[in-house]
C-alpha cells in the first residue's frame, strides 16, 4: 500500500533515479546500516538474535553485489532502497526493522561524509607520493642553473632544484586543505533523521565511534542539510588540480625543442599517426586540461547548494556526480604525476646556456649600486639605460667599455664586470627562500620534515 495510486512516468523515474552513480556509496550504505543496526539493539527495537541476522544478511548483500554480472533492477530507486530491497531477499521481513530511527536524509549525508573522508585521506596519500618524487628530483638538481620566468620572459636565474620544491609547497598546502575536508567531513550526521531527529534514543556518539567519525553533528537541521564537507573536498581538488595544471603547462614548454630543458619517458608520451618524428608530452597537456572540470565539479556543487532552503531537497542528489568526478580525476591525475616525474629527464646544458644570458644579471648590478649609496629607483634607471645601450650597440652587457659604463653612473667600475660572472648571481640569493646553495639546503631539510609529517599523518589515519 502506498498513498500513491499511480506509477511514477517512466520520463520522471529517469530523471529522479540515482542508482546510475550512487552505486559507490555501496560499501558505505552497508557500513553505515550495520552501525545503525547495533545502535538498534542498544535502544530494544532489535533483539541479539535479530542484529545477528540483519548483520549477516548485509554481509550477503555486499558479497551478491560484487559478484559478477550482478545488475540493479528497474524499480532501484537509489542505492538506499536497493540495499533494503537486496536486505529484505536475504533475510525476509525483518530487513523492514532497519529503517527505524533513520531517514534517507541523513542515510545519505552520512554515506557521502564517509565518502570525502576516505578520499580526503587518499588524495594525502598519493600528494605525499607526489611530493617524494618532487623533493627527489629537487635534491638530484639541486645545483643547476636555469633561467627563473616572469610573464615567461627570462628574470633571474634559480637552481633547477628551487624550481621544482616551488611545486612540493603547493602540493603541502594541498594536504592541508585535503586534511581540512576530512576534518570537515568527520562530523556525523546520522540521528539528524529526516531533519528534526528521531523517536528512538540511539547512542549516536557509540554509533560515531563504530564509523570513524569524530563528532556527532549538534543540530539535526543543519545534519540534514550540510554539504560543506562536499564544497571543502572538491575547494581542495580544484587548488590541487591547478597546481598540477601548472607544473604539466611547464613540462609542456620545457620539452618543446624551442626550450629543450627536459624530456619525458616514452611511457609517457605518445607518438603521431601522420608525423613519425613526433614525441608528445600528452600527460602533461592533460593534467594541464583536467584541471578546469575539477573546478567545474565545485562549481556545479555549490550552484547547487546555493539558495537552497533547509533542509534537505532532491537537489541534493545532485552532489554525487561532481564528487565522484573530482575524486577520479585528482587522484587519477595525482598518481600519474608520480609516474611522468619519475622518468623525466633533465638537459643541464640547455638549462645552463638559458640561464647563462647576462641580461638576467641586471637586478644584481642595481643592487651593486645600491651597495654604493643609491637608491634602488635611480639605480633602475641606470641599469634601464645600460641594458638599452648593449641592445643599441648589439652588444652584451660585460662588452660595454668602462667609459660607457660611467657615461651611466660614476659608480659603475671593475665590480660591473665582477657581477657579471655567474655564480654570484644565484649564491648571492642567501636570504631564507631564496635559491643561494645553503638556503636551499635548509629548504631541502624543511621538506623532509614536512613530508615526513605527512607519512605520520596517513599511518595514524590508517591506523
Ligand atoms: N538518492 C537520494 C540522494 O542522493 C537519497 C535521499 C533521498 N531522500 C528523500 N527524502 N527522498 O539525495
Amino acid at each position: 500500500m502506498s498513498r500513491f495510486r499511480k506509477d511514477p512516468d517512466p520520463r520522471f523515474w529517469r530523471l529522479n533515479r540515482s542508482i546510475e552513480f550512487d552505486w559507490r556509496l555501496a560499501p558505505y550504505d552497508i557500513d553505515q546500516s550495520q552501525a545503525h543496526a547495533r545502535g538498534l539493539l542498544e535502544v530494544g527495537v532489535l533483539s541479539e538474535e535479530e542484529l545477528e541476522r540483519i548483520d549477516a544478511g548485509l554481509e550477503q548483500v555486499r558479497a551478491r553485489m560484487a559478484e559478477p554480472g550482478f545488475e540493479f533492477v528497474d524499480a532501484d530507486e537509489d542505492i538506499h532502497m536497493a540495499v533494503e530491497r537486496l536486505l529484505g531477499e536475504a533475510i525476509g521481513p525483518l530487513a523492514g526493522k532497519l529503517p527505524t530511527g533513520r531517514s534517507r536524509n541523513d542515510q545519505v549525508a552520512t554515506d557521502v561524509a564517509m565518502v570525502v573522508q576516505a578520499h580526503s585521506l587518499r588524495a594525502i596519500e598519493l600528494a605525499g607520493a607526489t611530493m617524494e618524487r618532487l623533493l627527489g628530483l629537487a635534491e638530484r638538481h639541486r645545483d643547476w642553473p636555469m633561467p627563473g620566468y616572469t610573464h615567461l620572459q627570462r628574470a633571474q636565474p634559480v637552481y633547477l632544484g628551487h624550481h621544482l620544491l616551488a611545486y612540493f609547497w603547493m602540493l603541502a598546502r594541498d594536504v592541508l586543505r585535503f586534511q581540512f575536508a576530512l576534518d570537515s567531513a568527520s562530523v556525523m550526521p546520522l540521528g539528524s533523521g529526516a531533519l528534526a531527529g528521531v523517536n528512538w534514543e540511539i547512542d549516536r556518539r557509540a554509533v560515531a565511534d563504530d564509523l570513524g567519525f569524530e563528532h556527532v553533528s549538534a543540530n539535526s537541521i543543519d545534519g540534514a542539510s550540510n554539504r560543506d564537507f562536499v564544497l571543502d573536498y572538491l575547494a581542495a581538488a580544484s587548488a590541487c588540480s591547478m597546481h598540477l595544471s601548472r607544473l604539466g603547462s611547464e613540462i609542456v614548454l620545457w620539452s618543446s625543442s624551442e626550450f629543450g630543458f627536459c624530456e619525458l619517458d616514452e611511457s609517457f608520451s605518445s607518438g603521431s599517426s601522420i608525423m613519425p618524428q613526433k614525441k608528445n608530452p600528452d600527460s602533461a597537456e592533460l593534467l594541464r586540461a583536467k584541471s578546469p572540470r575539477v573546478a567545474a565539479d565545485y562549481a556545479a556543487v555549490i550552484g547547487m547548494m546555493h539558495a537552497l532552503p533547509l533542509t534537505y531537497g532532491k537537489d541534493m542528489q545532485e552532489d554525487k556526480e561532481p564528487l565522484f568526478d573530482a575524486i577520479d580525476t585528482v587522484e587519477l591525475c595525482l598518481d600519474a604525476t608520480g609516474g611522468m616525474l619519475a622518468g623525466i629527464e633533465f638537459d643541464r646544458e640547455r638549462l645552463e646556456a638559458a640561464s647563462g644570458d647576462e641580461m638576467l644579471a641586471a637586478t644584481e648590478i642595481a643592487d651593486l649600486l645600491v651597495r654604493k649609496g643609491v637608491p634602488f629607483r635611480e639605480a633602475h634607471g641606470i641599469v634601464g639605460g645600460l641594458v638599452r645601450d648593449a641592445i643599441e650597440r648589439g652588444r652584451s652587457l660585460s662588452e660595454l667599455t668602462p667609459e660607457e659604463l660611467r657615461e651611466r653612473s660614476e659608480h659603475l667600475d671593475e665590480a660591473f664586470y665582477e657581477v657579471l660572472r655567474r655564480e654570484s648571481w644565484l649564491e648571492s640569493k642567501r636570504i631564507e627562500g631564496g635559491t643561494g646553495s645553503e638556503a636551499l639546503t635548509d629548504q631541502v631539510e624543511l621538506a623532509h620534515a614536512t613530508l615526513a609529517a605527512v607519512r605520520a599523518r596517513v599511518l595514524e589515519e590508517r591506523s
